[in-house]
């Protein structure tokens, strides 16, 4: 038992490091705030766990989802910085408990709400990304 977690957490490193090494293009001719990107990776993982909601497995979070909450934004993206906290807060409830679920129905109605709280934010703050978080929609 001891030794599987430790084998899972050896895992967990390597693709922590493999990741942190391929730095994405920055979009921006200004360079791209570290909340941008993470919101693209954000984007990505959906999508992935999207389709493995789809093929019957439970989804595999790979983003580091707590780093919404100290990100920096590009200047005048984050109007209203309390209204923000809040959204990425219930944003951060809904990964801890998907992050935490084993059952594969009650993954599915966590991956929904979590593409509500993607949606909530972005209609009160940044409306640009809405049609790739319609990408995120599951039956
Ligand atoms: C708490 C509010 C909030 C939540 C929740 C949120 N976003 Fe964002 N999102 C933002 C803000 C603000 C920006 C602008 C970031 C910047 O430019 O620095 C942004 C930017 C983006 C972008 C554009 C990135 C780029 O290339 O410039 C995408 C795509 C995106 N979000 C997708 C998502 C997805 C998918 C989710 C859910 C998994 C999500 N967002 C959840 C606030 C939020």
């Amino acid at each position: 038992m001891k030794s599987n977690i430790l084998i899972i957490i050896c895992c967990c490193l390597t693709v922590f490091y493999a990741c942190s090494e391929q730095k994405p293009k920055p979009l921006n001719p200004n360079g791209d705030s570290e909340l941008a990107i993470l919101m693209r990776e954000m984007h990505e993982n959906g999508l992935e766990m999207k389709a493995q909601l789809e093929k019957g497995e439970l989804p595999k979070i790979k983003v580091d989802y707590e780093k919404i909450k100290t990100a920096k934004e590009t200047p005048n993206m984050k109007p209203d910085k309390m209204v923000f906290d809040l959204f990425a807060q219930s944003y951060v409830h809904t990964m801890q408990n998907l992050e935490k679920c084993t059952d594969i129905k009650q993954a599915k109605t966590l991956y929904k709400n979590m593409q509500t709280n993607c949606m909530n934010c972005h209609q009160k703050m940044c409306p640009g990304p809405i049609v790739k978080i319609n990408q995120l929609l599951i039956d």
